[in-house]
């Protein structure tokens, strides 16, 4: 676009210098005697030095020049023909100067459009380098915090690891009492199950500060998510929200560990029952696919023996919503719009580190007062079911 601004530019120069050279050459053959005409190639000639054009100024000098000398020619008084050389080699001279002058100017000009260019480049990139940075620093920071989370995390896991240790004791004692109906039998076992689930990860998190690396194998996808339709249910019924768990017959095996993924979909139902109001919706639907080749390759990586099938789990709530801003950082550690003590902001960041550690991807779509969906895919195995709990 500027290149062809330019060119036109040039055009209208070159036939603004020819015209008045055209114009300069008829007065000068109109009045002969008169070299102040002469002077005027100046102009033809200044104005070819803005094309910055080497070549082009030394062809207009020299026919500025020519066109000079051309002037002897014509007739002269008797005895002024030698004072008419001397008058139009100074102004040969004089043009000769300009073209000189006009030429290392324009070039000096040129010079300095160029520095100017690539200051203008420098900075550019300096600033790019300079945001990269600003990256790199929260980036940095936010690490840290997470560093200083997991001591707090690993100290108050310490803390807490004594008393569920008793009350885990006491729930198993109560189990065995005389006159346990089988009514009561069953609660006791799911409180019993349930403190198993909380020392294991507060064991987790003592054997070091970091989660636990999933450890998955080829589970059926009831496995997985019966207990927490289980599990969740008394919580979604007392907000009086309808909690639904659709899954098909004849669904591949799923590359899951089964423990973190119970963690992920607790995580993510959590967010769902606090985003929705009462009469509100919640639905879980699992379903099966043709996996892309990036999903493919992403599962193989982990689950070599994976079919070209991905399980998928999508968690929809009819809740608030999250505006756009919310869901560029829903992932980041500590990003929570929820009240100091309600949330950690940790929920969804950990989850989703959970399904990539698995070969799969955890993706999230909100709209502002109509929901948010949360689609979770996981490596797949087409196989008998005998094979449930073969590894890969
Ligand atoms: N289903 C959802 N509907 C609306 N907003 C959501 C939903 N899920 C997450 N969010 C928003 O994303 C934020 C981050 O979620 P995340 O689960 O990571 O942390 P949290 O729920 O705030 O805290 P924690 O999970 O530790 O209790 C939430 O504070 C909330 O604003
Ligand atoms: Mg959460």
């Amino acid at each position: 676009m500027i290149f062809t601004l330019m060119l036109k530019q040039n055009r209208i120069v070159l036939a603004t210098a020819a015209a008045v050279f055209a114009v300069i050459v008829i007065l000068e053959m109109a009045a002969p005697a008169n070299i102040v005409g002469a002077y005027g190639f100046v102009l033809p000639i200044l104005l070819i030095a803005t094309v910055r054009h080497r070549g082009l100024m030394l062809v207009t000098v020299l026919a500025c020049v020519v066109a000079t000398y051309m002037g002897l020619l014509q007739p002269t008084k008797p005895g002024r023909f030698q004072a008419a050389v001397i008058n139009r080699s100074v102004v040969a001279g004089v043009l000769l100067a300009v073209a000189y002058i006009g030429t290392t100017w324009e070039e000096r000009k040129a010079r300095e459009e160029a520095a100017r260019a690539a200051l203008a480049q420098e900075t550019e990139n300096l600033l790019r380098v300079n945001t990269q940075l600003v990256d790199a620093k929260d980036q940095l920071n936010r690490s840290e915090r997470l560093a200083a989370v997991g001591q707090l995390v690993a100290s108050v896991a310490h803390e807490v690891g004594t008393p569920l240790h008793s009350i885990a004791w006491h729930v198993q004692a109560l189990a065995e009492e005389p006159g346990v109906t089988p009514e009561m039998r069953k609660r006791v076992t799911v409180i019993d199950e349930q403190l198993t689930r909380v020392v294991r990860i507060i064991q987790d998190l003592l054997s070091s500060t970091r989660q636990r690396e999933p450890d998955p194998s080829w589970l059926p996808v009831e496995k997985v998510m019966s207990p927490i339709a289980v599990l969740m249910e008394p919580v979604f019924h007392a907000k009086e929200i309808a909690l639904t768990v659709e899954i098909p017959g004849d669904l591949p095996l799923v590359w899951t560990d089964a423990e973190k993924m119970h963690q992920v979909l607790i995580n993510l139902l959590a967010n769902a029952l606090a985003a929705t109001p009462p009469q509100g919706a919640v639905s879980v639907v699992v379903g099966v696919r043709a996996a892309s080749p990036e999903e493919l390759d992403r599962g193989r990586r982990v689950a070599q023996s994976m079919a070209p099938l991905v399980v998928t789990i999508v968690v929809r709530d009819t809740g608030c919503g999250m505006p756009e801003a919310d869901m560029q950082k829903a992932f980041e550690p500590f990003f929570t719009t929820k009240a100091v003590g309600k949330g950690t902001g940790l929920g969804l960041f950990l989850s989703r580190q959970t399904v990539l550690a698995h070969g799969g991807s955890l993706v999230l779509e909100s709209e502002m007062g109509h929901g948010t969906t949360v689609t979770i895919t996981l490596p797949g195995l087409k196989t008998e079911p005998r094979h449930a709990t073969e590894r890969d």
